[in-house]
Parts: C-alpha cells; structure tokens; sequence
C-alpha cells in the first residue's frame, strides 16, 4: 500500500512562505530561493500571487519574479489570484497554472479579499473562462475550510457547497486550507469525504497550517484518507497577513522525512531541502521552525 505511492508536495514557501514572513526579499533572492527548490525536485510550486499591493505589499513584486524564472525545468509555478485582475495578471506573467482562492467563512473572506463564501464563488465562475481559453491548469483552494478566525466553526455544507461550485467551474483541483491551523485528523477525514461526495470529478489536494501543532497528523489523515497532493513550505515559513496569530504551513522537510521514512515517494531530495531551509535561515535573518532543519535526519545518511 505503501511503499513506492507517490506523493505530490506543492511548495508553496515563496508565496504563502514569504507573504507573511517580516523579511523584505529582493527579487533576486525570491529567484534564488526558488531556483534551490527546483534543484531539491520540486515539480510544482506556488511562486507569486497577483493580489493588490497594498493587501500584501511582500508580493508585490510578483510578475517580476515570473518574468525572471529560468523556464524550462521540471517546475511548473502556479500562481495565486482572488479576482478577475489578478488573474489576468498571473495569465499575462505566463503562470504555469493558476491556483484561485475561495473562502469559506465571511470574516475571513470579508477582510482578505472582501468577499463572502458565495461571492468568492461567483468570482470564479466569473475568472475560470478566461483560464481555461488561456490554456492553463486551473486549481483553487478553499481558504479557512476548518475554521474561521473571527467567525469560529465554518459549517461543513459550506465547505462541500463550494466544492460544487468549483467542480462546476470547472477547477482540476481543489485544495482545502487550513489557514489558521484549526483542523484536527478526523475532521480531515470528514471534510475529504464530504467534498469527494459533492465533487466527485475534482482532485483533491490539502493545504495545513502548523499553528496549534496538528500539522503532521493533519497530513497523515490526508494520506490515510487517498489524498496524493500535499502543500508544504520549506523551513515551516508562512501565514496569513489577514489570520491573526497565524504560522507557517507544515514544512517541507518534515513532511518529506515522514513519507519517506513510511516507504512513500515524494521526488524531493531532503538533504538538499534542508540545505535549503538552512541557507533561508540566513536571508531572513531568523531561524525557521522546522524540526528536520535542527535535528537533522535519520537515519543519518
Ligand atoms: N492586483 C493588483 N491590484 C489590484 C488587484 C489585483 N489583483 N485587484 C484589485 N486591485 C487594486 C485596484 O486596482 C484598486 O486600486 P486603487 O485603490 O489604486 O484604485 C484596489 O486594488 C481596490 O480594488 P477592488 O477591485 O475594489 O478590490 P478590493 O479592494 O475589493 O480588493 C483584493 C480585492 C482581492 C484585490 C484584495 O482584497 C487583495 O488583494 N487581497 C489579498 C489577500 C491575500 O493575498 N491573502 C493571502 C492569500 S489567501
Ligand atoms: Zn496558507
């Protein structure tokens, strides 16, 4: 069952990472930072979003960070978008794939983007046209899928009511988002078979914040549950400028070293994402959160 399944990490440290992060990087080092994914075999990663400036001004500098990657490689960047500019935006800076953001709780929503659960809805059904005539990949991740900040429990007919939506929309792939680290495994579980029931024809991907330490079991429940898609941040970087109190995604590294270490296959080298992490360490000039990055691998290579 498990040996040899393979599991697929979106890295999404350069743009949930570094939204968040109180470090200003240039674009050079955004590139840089990167560029030491792709190397670690990052196939697919989250590099910009084209939302306002004035929202995120970390992510500003997002189409000149697409217009500087090196094409070609294995990576494909996706980029992220809220309304119909932004994804005309991410279409113009030639994204790989653009990954749309639904919310499912109106204090959120409200204050991220300034939407309710349905007008985020209709706001994709408004934008999936002008990808799909684009040709790309169109993905979406319904954000606060667990719970709200402000709002508290978000109902799960919420959450299954826009996944229908996005299935209708037609989305390949739906990500449920764990923006402030409220979920547990079991409710994992639940809301993966309630969106599977409702939209039976999109796959499935899981987005977690580490925020009140059930990052990991968040993710074996996942696995456990047939998911094959996972998000993950180098270093644990990240969080929501609009999430009181949020972290970072579940890192990378640690994520990596517990398929592996289980007999799964992720393509990711997990020295050279430590390294990576590591060398991160450095250009934000603080430490990073992940427990692979401080006590190293095992067994030791
Ligand atoms: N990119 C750049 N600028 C944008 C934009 C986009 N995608 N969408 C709107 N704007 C600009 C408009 O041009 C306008 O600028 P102005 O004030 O100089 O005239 C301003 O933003 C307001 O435009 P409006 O259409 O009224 O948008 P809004 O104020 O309702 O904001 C979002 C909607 C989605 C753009 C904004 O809430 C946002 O960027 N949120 C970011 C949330 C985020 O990234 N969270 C983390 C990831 S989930
Ligand atoms: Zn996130």
């Amino acid at each position: 069952m498990i040996m040899g399944r393979r599991i697929h990490i979106v890295e999404v440290g350069p743009r949930d990472g570094l939204q968040n992060d109180p470090a200003n990087l240039s674009v050079e080092q955004k590139l840089e930072f990167i560029a030491r994914l792709e190397a670690a075999g990052v196939t697919r990663m989250e590099s910009g979003s084209f939302v306002s400036p004035k929202a995120v001004p970390k992510m500003a500098d997002s189409a000149a960070v697409f217009a500087g990657l090196t094409r070609g490689g294995r990576a494909k960047h996706i980029a992220l978008a809220l309304n119909e500019t932004g994804v005309r935006r991410a279409i113009e800076a030639k994204a790989d794939e653009i990954n749309f953001v639904l919310v499912a709780g109106e204090g959120f929503g409200r204050r991220n983007q300034g939407m309710s659960p349905q007008e985020s809805a209709d706001m994709l059904a408004k934008c999936a046209p002008l990808v799909h005539e684009a040709g790309l990949p169109l993905s979406a991740t319904i954000s606060v899928a667990f719970g709200d900040p402000y709002d508290g429990d978000v109902d799960i007919g919420v959450v299954g009511n826009l996944a229908a939506q996005a299935q209708r929309a037609g989305i390949a792939e739906l990500a449920l988002g764990d923006t402030i680290g409220a979920a547990t495994p079991w409710d994992v579980r639940q809301r993966i078979e309630r969106v599977r029931m409702e939209a039976p024809d999109v796959s499935l991907r899981l987005h977690f914040h580490d925020t009140r330490g059930a990052g990991l079991a968040n993710v074996f429940a996942a696995v456990e549950a047939g998911v094959d898609v996972i998000d993950a941040s180098c270093g644990g970087i990240g969080g929501c400028p609009f999430a009181p109190g949020a972290t970072g995604n579940v890192a990378t590294e640690d994520v990596v070293w517990m398929l592996h270490r289980a007999g799964f296959e992720t393509g990711v080298d997990l020295e050279q994402m430590i390294a990576t992490a590591r060398w991160l360490e450095g250009v934000l000039g603080h430490g990073v959160s992940s427990a692979l990055s401080r006590a190293g691998v095992f067994p030791r290579g």
